[in-house]
């Protein structure tokens, strides 16, 4: 079955589905996206995506697609069309197609954003066996730029990260910027000492991850410690445990960083009760 995906206001199949060359996403990297995952069927966590992509488009001065509204009933039509049971739908919008190239941004009133849709089905994605054995990770410099909460399509770097991961035998990468790390290619970043959960804090350095905000609601409703500040990739290999969040790994543990095993190289209990809350909590608001 061809996967159905939007693109302007029309459902498609994925061959049919077309954007121009002139578009400033392709161009310019000037466009701002979303990753919503689906569980059963339902959207987790819809409200705090749309309210991230409001702020992102804000950011840029970019106008909306549409209402809220309307994103919710294609994220559900995108879910019906396709089948999807679990899975993500990736949400992207640009400044547009202005019919040339030229730096200057183009009148909003005469280039509408394009809107692109589209899902990817991922059977089981809540019972991941990464989740059970754990990842590993390489720290890598931080050379993205400085508006790192607005969730641009520029993802150059965090790919290469990915590959200079994958190159070391890693699976992902952790970027360090003035000694500390600020986040993962694509996610944000914990480590756990003597039971407190330690993560950097919300700024323009780092992505306000929806699935942060959610996981450390409900550690701090278990009673457990949250402490909010930088850490370095020295305090990390002396942590007892180590994880990161994302809407598409969900809570990930993470059992070796640049070479040196955490807790003997197996998930640790904060990091595996914070999943398994995550997800339990999050079926239950499911929309
Ligand atoms: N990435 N930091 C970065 C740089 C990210 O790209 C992401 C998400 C996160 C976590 O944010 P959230 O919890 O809202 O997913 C943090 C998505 C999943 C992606 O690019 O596929």
């Amino acid at each position: 079955m061809s996967r159905i995906v939007y693109v302007n206001g029309q459902y498609l199949p994925e061959a049919e589905a077309t954007v121009s060359i002139f578009d400033r996403g392709f161009l310019m990297a000037d466009g701002v996206y979303e990753v919503t995952s689906v569980l059963d069927g339902k959207l987790i966590d819809f409200a705090g995506h749309s309210v991230r992509l409001a702020r992102s488009l804000k950011e840029l001065d970019m106008a909306a697609p549409c209402s809220d509204e309307d994103l919710l009933e294609i994220h559900r039509g995108l879910v019906a069309r396709n089948d999807v049971t679990d899975g993500m739908i990736y949400l992207q919008v640009t400044r547009g197609n202005p019919g040339d190239r030229d730096f200057a941004f183009p009148d909003p009133e005469t280039t509408k954003p394009t809107l692109v849709m589209f899902t990817q089905s991922k059977p089981g994605m809540a019972e991941s066996p990464m989740a059970k054995t754990g990842i590993k990770v390489i720290s890598i410099e931080d050379i993205r730029w400085g508006r790192r909460d607005i969730k641009t399509v520029q993802l150059l770097y965090p790919s290469m990260g990915k590959m200079m991961a994958k190159k070391a035998g890693a699976d992902d990468a952790w970027m360090v910027e003035d000694g500390h790390v600020t986040e993962g290619t694509s996610n944000n970043a914990y480590i756990v000492k003597n039971g407190r959960i330690i993560t950097r804090q919300l700024s323009h350095e780092i992505l306000h991850g929806i699935t942060r905000a959610a996981v450390l609601r409900f550690a701090k409703e278990a009673q457990m410690v949250v402490e909010e500040r930088p850490f370095t990739i020295e305090e990390a290999k002396q942590a007892d445990e180590a994880f990161f969040t994302s809407a598409s790994a969900f809570v990930m543990p993470v059992v070796e960083i640049d070479g040196a095993s955490l807790g003997g190289g197996t998930p640790g209990p904060v990091a595996k009760r914070l999943r398994e809350i995550y997800l339990e909590e999050s079926r239950k608001t499911a929309i």
